[in-house]
This record gives C-alpha cells, sequence and structure tokens, in this order.
C-alpha cells in the first residue's frame, strides 16, 4: 500500500483496504469554547493531511524548527513512508451537549449504545468526545499519527483510552485474502467489501437520513472484545467449529461448500440436528437472522501483555462501520450476547460509538459542517 489521500468525499479508513496495523485513541475534549473546538479540528485535519502524504505533521519537521520550540513533529516517522496510513475521525455522543452550542446537531443515529446482556465493560475503556482511528501497515506510523494529534491537542483535548492492533481480522476488499483471528478462525470472510454493488447504502449516511452534516458519513462502534484463549485452546475442534459454524481450516460454512458458499442453515444431520448450530456465532450474526442487518467489519487482534493470572490479556479490538447503528449494529449485538455460544468464551470489556462526518477537504476541515 502506498499513499491514500486524505481529503476526499468520504473518510479513508473505511473502504480502503483493511491495513496490517492499527492505533486507535478515545479523546476527551477540555473545558475549552466552541472556536477552540473549531480550531483543534482545523489542526487535526492540517496535520492528518501531512502524516498521510508522507510528511511530517507540521511544516519544519523534527529536525528543522525554531531552535529554541519543541518541533512540531515528533521525528519517529521520519525516512519511513507513510505505508498506506489512514487517518478517521470521529465524534462521540458528549461532544453534542451544550458546552460548544451543538446540542440540535446530534444525529439520532449516534445514540447511547443499550447495555447488552453479558457486558463487562470497564469504565476507563468507555465513551469519548473525539475518536481517531490510525491504520498503516508500519506501526510505528500509526503510532507516529496518534502521538503527533495527541500533542497537537495538548491543553484541548486529552487521550481516554487508546487501543494498539495487529493482524486486520477483516478484508474489506475482494482481493484481499481473508486474515485469522486470535481463535484461529478465518476472519471477515461475509464481510461487506469496497467492490459489492450497493455497498454505499449500508455504509455511508444518505441525504434525508438525519443532519445534513453527516451525509457522506458513517457511524463507528468500537468494542474491545477480550477472548479468554487458554480456556479456548483446550476446547475441541468439534466444539470449536460448532460455536463459530465454520471448519477451522478453509473457514466453510458446516452446511457444506467452501469459504465464500453461503451457510444454509436449514440442512440438517443425524437427528435431525442443524448442521449449522442453533447458537452458532455466523447464524446469530448473519443478515437472515437479523432482518437483513450488514455491517462492515474492521477489527484488529490485540495482546496487552497478560494478567496476574499468567493469561495473555488478548482479544479482538472489533470495529465496525454502518448508516445506522440502530438497525445494524444493535440488533446483531442483541442476538449474539442473548444466546452466541461465542459467550462462554469472550467478555467485552470496551465500547464506544462515534459519527464520523464525510471527508475533508483543503478548505473544509473535518467536521466543518457542525459550525
Ligand atoms: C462472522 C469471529 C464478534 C458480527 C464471524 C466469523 C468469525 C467471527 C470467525 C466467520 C467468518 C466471517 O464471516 O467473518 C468473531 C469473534 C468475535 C466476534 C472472535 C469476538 C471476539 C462479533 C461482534 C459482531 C460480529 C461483536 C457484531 C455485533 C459478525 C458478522 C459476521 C461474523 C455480521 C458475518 C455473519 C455472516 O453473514 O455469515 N465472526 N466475531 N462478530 N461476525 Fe463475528
Amino acid at each position: 500500500a502506498g499513499v491514500y489521500p486524505f481529503f476526499g468525499e468520504n473518510q479513508a479508513g473505511i473502504v480502503t483496504p483493511a491495513q496490517d496495523r492499527l492505533h486507535f485513541a478515545s479523546f476527551d475534549v477540555s473545558d475549552i469554547s466552541r472556536n477552540e473546538l473549531q480550531e483543534l479540528l482545523e489542526d487535526w485535519s492540517y496535520a492528518a493531511n501531512r502524516m498521510t502524504s508522507g510528511l511530517g505533521a507540521g511544516e519544519f519537521g523534527p529536525a528543522d524548527g525554531p531552535y529554541d520550540s519543541p518541533p512540531d513533529d515528533t521525528g519517529e516517522a521520519l525516512d519511513l513512508p507513510p505505508a498506506g496510513l489512514t487517518i478517521t475521525f470521529g465524534f462521540g455522543p458528549g461532544l453534542f451537549d451544550e458546552r460548544f452550542g451543538l446540542g440540535g446537531k446530534r444525529p439520532e443515529a449516534l445514540i447511547d449504545l443499550p447495555h447488552f446482556p453479558g457486558d463487562a465493560l470497564i469504565d476507563g475503556l468507555v465513551g469519548g468526545d473525539l475518536c481517531i482511528q490510525a491504520c498503516s501497515d508500519d506501526p510505528q506510523i500509526a503510532v507516529h499519527a496518534i502521538r503527533n494529534l495527541s500533542r497537537i491537542a495538548f491543553g484541548r483535548a486529552k487521550l481516554r483510552w487508546s487501543q494498539l492492533g495487529f493482524g486486520r481480522t477483516s478484508s474489506t476488499t475482494r482481493a484481499q485474502v481473508t486474515p485469522r483471528n486470535l481463535f484461529g478462525f478465518k476472519d471477515g470472510t461475509a464481510n461487506l467489501r469496497a467492490e459489492d454493488t450497493n455497498v454505499g447504502k449500508e455504509i455511508w449516511a444518505q441525504n434525508g437520513d438525519g443532519p445534513a452534516w453527516m451525509t457522506g458519513g458513517s457511524y463507528l462502534v468500537s468494542r474491545k472484545i477480550r477472548m479468554t484463549i487458554e480456556t479456548w485452546d483446550r476446547t475441541s475442534l468439534r466444539e470449536q467449529e460448532r460455536v463459530i459454524g465454520r471448519n477451522k481450516g478453509e473457514g466453510a460454512p458446516l452446511s457444506g461448500g467452501t469459504e465464500f458458499t453461503e451457510p444454509d442453515f436449514a440442512v440438517t444431520g443425524r437427528a435431525d440436528a442443524p448442521l449449522i448450530d442453533e447458537t452458532a456465532h455466523v447464524r446469530l450474526a448473519h443478515p437472515e437472522t437479523n432482518s437483513g442487518a450488514t455491517m462492515l467489519r474492521r477489527g484488529y487482534n490485540f495482546v496487552d501483555g497478560n494478567d496476574d493470572l499468567g493469561r495473555l490479556n488478548a482479544g479482538l479490538f472489533f470495529i465496525c462501520f454502518q448508516r445506522d447503528p440502530r438497525t445494524q449494529f444493535v440488533p446483531v449485538q442483541l442476538s449474539l450476547a442473548r444466546n452466541d455460544a461465542m459467550n462462554e468464551y469472550v467478555r467485552h470489556v470496551g465500547s464506544g460509538i462515534f459519527a464520523v462526518p464525510p471527508g475533508a477537504t483543503s478548505d473544509r476541515p473535518i467536521g466543518a459542517g457542525l459550525f
């Protein structure tokens, strides 16, 4: 991957072929004015456009600015190509309160997510007023982007939580092979892809959906999902495949065929038991079970060291994009939270929802339509 332009009708980092690495950050906005918020978004857009082009975050760079000021770029990306860097900005519910006079601008689709059965959310891993998703094939480049945008925000917004991810767990174009998650299964087989007809209608907010400033935008839901992989690793292959509803080698549905064969939930085997279990993840997540609901998944694996019981602190940082989470993420997650056989092996510990505005242009910074 080379260079993906920051400016455009939609933001990059959504239908862009999923890069290998992620640094995701959520911010709380400090006690600043509406004008200062607007300036922050201008400064972020300016720096994001430079960094995605392979330039330093500021005009001088890490080594050539005024000698008595801190450099306007931190330097660790010097001499490295952008490796497909995309920087995607989102606005959390907290941005739309009276502090900034934006109360009337909050899209109805930017709901406060309901509490799902089994949620084990940790306060410090939830929410945020602003988010930035930085993806690149080079982890140093993704981290450099978040580091510099946090530095630029100093005194105006501060990090609330952030997440590093590796090994994309989704394909978002037909050209990409399907990667695997930490359960060892192919992930992203049945995902929405950039090439699909009508994919836009599933992902981008359309004219008339809500406030005009969101047309061409999307809604991002993030879930930090801890996977108890030690338990999983002591589970039989039969049970693992039953939980997912696909085979482990090829990723084919248990109803038969190859990876891209549509699952057939009606097919039964011995004793009339369905070949794809009633509680299998693919059955419960499938559009057929959810009034046609789809989403574009774009998550990453994570391993944040280990816990004090000697288990890897590992899992999936789930990210999805959609036109309206009320009819897409929420019903699917409800169906999973209630019945998914996978629940025995996962725990949702973090959560976020963000309105991702349409793309910026050189004279309209990100979120310009809000002010
Ligand atoms: C499918 C794993 C969480 C939505 C799949 C597949 C796997 C998988 C292996 C089958 C291959 C594929 O089509 O991609 C996981 C793991 C999760 C997780 C390990 C948590 C650690 C979620 C969550 C959602 C979700 C939270 C949404 C609320 C879907 C959807 C499909 C899918 C929509 C495609 C179903 C279809 O159309 O056949 N997942 N998933 N998954 N998953 Fe998940």
